[in-house]
């Protein structure tokens, strides 16, 4: 029920009145009008009554009040009908339409326009550019259809005359993706002739009036309507001329948008003007033959149509027909049938100019490229804007069409609403109070019934052969129908002067009695063309043209088949019409005209009254208070609503589900609100359900929360499982792979005892890189077993050699590039005699005195030596050290000691990085020993540099347990002579056959040989 609306502007649903009664109802609509509140709800059928002025309600504050809103949330309004249907669509993906109704200028066409542009402004949110060109066409459309098929009536200045059911289809995501328009019996007979006071269709007055001066030049027309017989009754019929113009421009500039081609557009106008200017065509008699009379009307029209002028001259004035014996014969009009065949051809170009344009504008809006199992269900909405219920004081066969349409809605409407509503409940066994309502099934049938109805007595009378004119045809209806408590006409009731004989019948129609004038109806049933204008146009070079007259192929000896009358047809086309609609959840607008003068102040309480009635809105209001607004089959309910009950959610353990459904109404409290079908609940007031919806919504984010958390917990379970598996995969591989290097390790090794090299040739196998810190230690224990193996087998008087071979390698760190290490140390060479022949036996037996003397243990090392004196002179001496001194002796006077130092004074070596065998001694005083070693009979070239450094070392870090410093200089030495600091540096002097120093600046160079 809609609230949010205070009772000073009545009752915003007549649901709430408090009594159902025709006075109260009609009392409330006048408020609300008066008060300017046009919308009122019956449930969710909105009342709507024309205002006849311009409301501020239809913005975009309006919009977006109403945009994805509960219909009771807002003021009744269009825009929450089709809220409702866009979201009934959208959210259940149901297809449904809005069915307007009413009368003639009741506002339908208005009401459809504004769902429109409602539907159009809520979609599409993204603006995606393909969406917003179909909405464009789908609105673009109205204004073409409007020039094309309204017209100005006494009723109604933009009357529709024809019907018009649009769907507009959406993808799953709600947004418009192309339609598709029907469009029912045009008012063709307006085209030749217009009632007192009306106008023709305002397409030639919008060429007329608008077209450019080259354009109306072009189409030999002039600018004024009543140069033309079918534009000139119409031509002083009062609306603003400037309307036409701008009408003009804006069917133009739509023609553009929806895609017609400038030929396309020129035919049309062509077309236009080939009518205008067939209506000034008249027939003339010299008794003899019939003669076109209209100047140059039919150069023009041969022109326009783009065929010869002389088959448009003969297909004005004879008819091909085809003799029983196939032969075929031209027959001559009589200026009746000229005349008559002209406006029938009139007729029938505009007809079939406005399905063309229709089928155009669908070609453009039909969903293309749709592809179910990729873009979704495909879902519509339909619009139905069609004529309202016609009561004319001369009603024709139109009028017939039209009432006869309006049956077929009510009975919809009846179905849908009533009747369907009525029995649902009696199946549901759910207590009901029937309510009264007149069903119109009965009139419906009068129309259609096969052989026994009008439509089916009027094609019979059609079909005979010979004169059957429209009195015999009413006769016959008179006899078939006469006991039919709808039909009547003055032969059955005679006292009835309000009806004519052999003229007029009645209908009793849902909506009031009609009285329709027999006269024409067999002729507008029939609805005959000449063969000849058909195949006129068909060979015309015009290719629109042409395409609107398929069926002028034909040859008059092939057209047998008479074809549908205009009746049958249009009680096909709303037949499917309404199988279309029935298929759809409806949703109504029911529109009233307030009175007859278009005065937005007027509210006409016996024409409200009359409406009010016809349209069944009591009845309507009725059903609605003593019904349920909400009805669902329990599992669908639970379904949707389980989550708003803590023992519905997520499963209930009840033994059925209307248990469940029961559980959670008496959780919201709603137990008085509601009844409990066989199969389904029904709820009384969208308030109720308006709550659970919204409960509902609310939990979704909450539900979908814990959907994820869950989804993600169990994501993440699985990828731990997955990494377990990873890291176990790896661990048992990283396992093998070591194992793997410890066997080839071990296979590798097995026998490295037995090798001659200890396994140092052995290729060690790459580690993995686990192993990598093992390896290394294994190395280095391989290492040092190897070196373990080595030494042991070292008898132990080499021992001091290999100790000061090791020695020496540690302190040259091989920055040295010779040290002897590969030949023998002998250490004493002073005392071998194999090194020093001559002198060997002198010293050893003084270095025997020495021995006693000086009490050393030991000779570390002793050799000859070219050195320096005390007066820097260099001299051949020799070099003694012991474990005690270093001597300096003088070989030459037996070994003398010309010097003696204690070997603890010695700090630190200096040698050079070269081949050289120079040896820097330094001391604690500073008076360092610089000798040059010589070599003796052992080997000339023998250095003896490495060994002098490697026993000193040795000796120093196990005997004396300090660390002997040694420099390895690859430049200049730097030595203290004296205390005082000297230079030493190396030159290689060509013609120098022994080392040797020399006094230089800074202090002494080496001169070396080359
Ligand atoms: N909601 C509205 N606001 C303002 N004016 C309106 C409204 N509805 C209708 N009208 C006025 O009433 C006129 C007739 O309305 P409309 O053409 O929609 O009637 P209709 O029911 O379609 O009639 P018909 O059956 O003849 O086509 C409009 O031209 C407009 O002037
Ligand atoms: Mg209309």
């Amino acid at each position: 029920m809609a609230e949010l609306e205070g009772f000073e502007f009545g009752k915003s649903d007549f649901v709430l009145l408090d009594e159902v009664t025709m006075e109260q109802f009609l009392e409330n609509l006048k408020l609300r009008f008066e008060k300017g509140r046009i919308y009122t709800f019956i449930g969710e059928v909105v009342v709507s009554v024309n205002p006849y002025r311009q409301m501020d309600v239809y913005g975009k504050d309006a919009i977006d009040a109403y945009r994805g809103r509960e219909l009771y949330e807002n003021p009744p309004h269009l825009y929450a009908v089709a809220d409702a249907a866009y979201k009934a669509m959208k959210r259940r993906a149901k297809d449904t339409c809005i069915v307007i109704s009413g009368e003639s200028g009741a506002g339908k066409t208005e009401a459809s326009k504004y769902i429109m542009q409602y539907i159009a402004a809520i979609t599409n949110p993204s603006q995606r550019a393909e969406v917003e060109s179909v909405k464009n066409v789908l609105l673009k459309s109205n204004c073409v259809l409007e020039a094309f098929g309204n017209a100005k009536t006494n009723r109604n200045d933009n009357s529709s005359r024809f019907g018009k059911y649009m769907d507009i289809n959406f993808n799953f995501n709600g947004d418009p993706t192309g339609g598709h328009i029907n469009n029912y019996l045009l008012e063709k007979s307006r085209v030749v002739q217009q009632q007192e006071g009306e106008r023709n269709f305002h397409s030639f007055y919008q060429l007329l009036r608008g077209g450019s001066d080259e354009l109306l030049k072009s189409l030999h027309l002039s600018k004024d309507p009543t140069d033309y017989t079918y534009t000139s009754p119409g031509a002083s019929v009062s609306t603003s001329s400037s309307d036409d113009r701008s009408c003009h421009r804006a069917v133009m500039g739509a023609l553009k948008v929806i895609g017609f081609s400038e030929e396309e557009v020129s035919s049309v106008y062509k077309i236009l003007s080939t009518i205008l200017h067939l209506g000034n065509l008249h027939f003339e008699t010299d008794g003899e033959s019939v003669q076109v009379v209209g100047g140059d009307s039919v150069r023009h029209i041969s022109e326009l149509t783009d065929t010869e002028p002389e088959s448009v001259n003969k297909a004005l004035l004879y008819r091909t027909v085809a003799t029983g014996g196939g032969e075929v014969i031209e027959k001559g009009h009589s200026e009746q049938e000229a005349s008559y065949g002209r406006d029938a051809f009139a007729k029938a170009l505009y007809e079939r100019l406005f399905a063309w344009i229709v089928g155009r504008i669908n070609s453009v809006i039909e969903v293309k490229n749709y592809n179910p199992a990729l873009h979704g269900k495909n879902t519509v909405i339909g619009v139905l804007d069609i004529y309202g219920f016609e009561i004319f004081d001369n009603n024709s066969f139109e009028q017939f069409c039209i009432n006869y349409c309006n049956e077929k809605l009510q009975q919809l409407f009846i179905e849908l609403i009533l009747r369907q509503e009525q029995e649902e409940y009696h199946r549901e066994g759910i207590t009901w109070q029937h309510i009264d309502y007149f069903n119109n099934q009965i009139i419906v049938d009068l129309v259609e019934q096969p052989h026994k109805g009008i439509i089916s007595i009027l094609d019979e009378a059609c079909l005979t052969a010979g004169k059957v004119t429209d009195t015999v045809c009413l006769d016959s209806m008179n006899h078939k129908l006469g006991q039919h408590p709808h039909y009547t006409s003055r032969k059955l009731n005679p006292t009835d002067k309000s009806m004519e004989f052999h003229r007029h019948f009645r209908i009793r129609h849902y909506a009031g009695d009609v009285t329709y004038s027999v006269e024409g109806f067999l002729d507008k049933n029939k609805d005959p063309l000449f063969q000849d204008f058909k195949r006129l146009m068909y060979n015309s070079s015009d290719p629109v043209l042409k395409e609107m007259w398929p069926d002028g192929q034909l040859s008059i000896t092939e057209v047998t088949k008479r074809p549908l009358t205009a009746a049958t047809l249009f009680k096909n086309s709303i037949i499917a019409l309404v199988d279309k609609l029935a298929c759809k959840e409806p949703y109504y607008v029911r529109c009233i005209k307030p009175n007859e003068v278009k005065s937005p102040m007027l509210f006409d309480d016996a024409r409200c009254r009359h409406q009010v009635a016809y349209l069944g809105l009591l009845e309507n209001v009725r059903v609605r208070r003593a019904g349920f607004a909400y009805r669902q089959p329990y599992e669908r309910f639970l379904q949707r609503y389980k989550m708003t009950c803590e023992y519905t959610w997520p499963n209930h353990l009840m033994s059925s589900d209307r248990e469940a459904v029961e559980a959670i109404v008496v959780q919201h409290g709603f137990e008085g609100d509601v009844a409990y079908g066989h199969t389904k609940l029904f709820v009384r007031t969208p308030r109720s359900l308006f709550t659970l919806e919204q409960e509902r919504a609310a939990l979704i984010p909450i539900l979908v929360l814990f959907l994820q958390k869950v989804w993600r917990g169990a994501l993440a379970r699985m990828r731990c499982r997955q990494m377990r598996a990873i890291y176990k995969v790896m661990g048992c591989y990283k396992r093998y792979k070591v194992k793997a290097h410890f066997w080839e390790v071990e296979r590798r090794f097995a026998s490295v005892r037995n090798m001659t090299d200890y396994g140092k040739s052995v290729e060690w196998p790459t580690p993995p890189a686990a192993l990598m810190q093992f390896h290394k230690i294994t190395q280095h224990l391989h290492r040092r077993w190897r070196a373990r193996q080595i030494v042991k087998n070292i008898p132990p008087s080499d021992m001091a050699e290999v100790r000061a071979k090791v020695a020496a390698l540690g302190a040259l760190s091989g920055e040295r590039l010779d040290w002897g290490f590969n030949r023998a140390w002998e250490r004493d060479y002073l005392a071998n005699a194999r090194d020093c022949p001559l002198t060997s036996s002198n010293f050893v037996r003084i270095t025997k005195e020495l021995k006693n003397k000086d009490q050393y243990s030991q000779v570390l090392f002793s050799g000859f030596v070219r050195m320096l004196n005390w007066f820097n002179n260099t001299k051949d001496r020799a070099l003694l050290i012991t474990d005690k001194h270093i001597y300096r002796l003088e070989p030459k006077k037996h070994f003398k000691v010309q010097k003696r130092i204690p070997i603890e004074t010695v700090t630190s070596l200096s040698v050079s990085s070269g081949t050289d065998q120079m040896v820097v001694l330094h001391t604690v005083s500073q008076e360092d020993v610089l000798v040059y070693l010589q070599s003796g009979q052992l080997g000339p070239k023998q250095d003896r540099v490495g060994e002098l450094v490697g026993t000193l070392c040795d000796h120093f870090t196990r005997v004396r347990k300090v660390h002997l410093p040694v420099r390895v200089c690859s430049t200049g030495l730097q030595v203290h002579m004296s205390g005082k600091p000297k230079s030493i540096t190396m030159e290689t002097r060509p013609g120098q056959n022994t080392a040797d120093f020399k006094k230089s600046r800074g202090g002494f160079t080496l001169l070396l040989a080359q």
